[in-house]
């Protein structure tokens, strides 16, 4: 498939926009400071918090999983059987619990992930979610694929 070329400038911070690179979605999410701080206070919860075991590219490295830590770049489908995770930025809300500090969650099966797209250990899904290859092209142009 061809590479998507899109424009971020209008993602307002803690904003997510999807595209479609080969039939899927491609999340691109504007991360805040705090949410990239809840990221790092996650990193002994998460089953593979340096994605040593995940789909992405060899230059996507860290625990954030970005070339910018201020843009998440995520194929938005669930790594156990294909459905797409809901975002759910915020932080402790009722029905995600109190130690819920931002992420994906896939109402199939009850999958959590955190806003770097890592999966919590004993879920369905197996593994982190897919990072897609992608670039920036300037400060507000990125290309995926
Ligand atoms: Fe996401 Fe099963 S497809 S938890």
């Amino acid at each position: 498939g061809a590479p998507v070329t899109v424009n971020v400038s209008k993602l307002e911070p803690g904003q997510q926009m999807t595209v479609k690179w080969r039939g899927k979605p491609v999340w691109v999410i504007r991360r805040t400071e705090e949410m990239n701080e809840n990221i790092l206070e996650l990193n002994d919860q998460v089953k593979d918090p340096l994605s040593k075991e995940a789909d992405q590219p060899a230059y996507i490295e860290g625990e954030l999983r970005a070339i910018k830590d201020e843009y998440a770049v995520l194929v938005g489908i669930c790594t156990h059987l294909g459905c797409s995770p809901q975002f759910r930025p915020e932080v402790a809300p009722a029905d995600l619990g109190e130690n819920w500090l931002g992420g994906f969650y896939c109402a199939c099966h009850g999958s959590r992930y955190d806003l770097a797209g890592r999966v919590y250990p004993n879920m369905p899904a197996p593994a982190n979610l897919q990072v897609p290859p992608y670039r920036f092209d300037d400060e507000n142009t990125l290309t995926v694929g």
